[in-house]
């Protein structure tokens, strides 16, 4: 008898908790951020552990010292992509709703990252342009995950915004195989969108990593900037 009575939903996430425990990715920090966003009446979206390790990672592999994001929610992915920062690294984290924001700043501040966090709120098209305007110093890695259905656009705005070789992720462009037949589902589009845009983009060399665990199937787009 499998540990999912046959249902690969739960075997994947039986497989997920188990590699989070022996890989020890949650910890008290990150559970306390995750219990006050259901209390704050968050959204359950937020990138899993196991998710949020491979973001943790990216930005290690990559050497990156600037981050930008786009949607923070209850600040959980923040969390994994600023601990991975050197001392003087710098998380810029953008956010529409301003109860989200607060509840990202409480647990970014509770983490002991609020020296290296900035929350913007506003709409992130906005808050990408007005990035742009005041020429900030480029990015190194940037993880977009607000409203699916603008994922393209937000594309357009993030790439200038990265140095030559940064690094671009995007979650949630699988949604279940959705993309192969997304009319009607604005973020099933969005998602298929961004991909082909990625393709055709001269600047962007990318792939999509498909996922499963506690959050089903879903990937991530991975993309360098030339
Ligand atoms: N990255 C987070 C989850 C983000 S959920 C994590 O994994 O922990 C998506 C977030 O995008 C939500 O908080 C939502 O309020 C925000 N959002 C939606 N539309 C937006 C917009 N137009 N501009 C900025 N943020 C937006
Ligand atoms: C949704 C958004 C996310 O960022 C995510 O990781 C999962 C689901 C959503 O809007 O449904
Ligand atoms: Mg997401």
């Amino acid at each position: 008898m499998s540990a999912s009575g046959g249902d690969p939903d739960l075997a994947w996430s039986a497989v997920d908790r188990f590699v989070c425990e022996a890989l020890h990715v949650q910890d008290t920090t990150l559970t306390e951020a995750a219990e006050a966003a259901r209390a704050a009446g968050l959204p359950d979206i937020a990138v899993s552990p196991a998710q949020g390790r491979l973001l943790n990672l990216l930005v290690r592999m990559s050497g990156a010292r600037r981050v930008l994001e786009v949607g923070t929610l209850g600040g959980i992915s923040a969390i994994h992509l600023a601990r991975a920062l050197p001392p003087d690294g710098r998380l810029v984290t953008l956010e529409l709703d301003p109860h989200h924001a607060a509840a990202a700043r409480d647990a970014i501040a509770r983490a002991g990252l609020d020296d290296r966090v900035e929350v913007r709120v506003g709409r992130a098209a906005d808050s990408l342009e007005a990035l742009a305007e005041d020429a900030v110093a480029p990015f190194d890695l940037a993880f977009i995950d607000a409203d699916k259905a603008s994922y393209p656009r937000y594309l357009e705005l993030v790439v200038p915004l990265m140095r030559s070789g940064g690094v671009v992720v995007a979650d949630n462009v699988v949604r279940r195989g959705r993309i192969l037949r997304p009319a009607g589902d604005p973020n099933a589009q969005g998602a298929r969108d961004v991909i082909e845009a990625v393709g055709r983009h001269p600047r962007l060399h990318a792939t999509v990593v498909q996922t499963v665990g506690e959050k089903g199937w879903d990937g991530l787009l991975i993309a360098v900037v030339d």
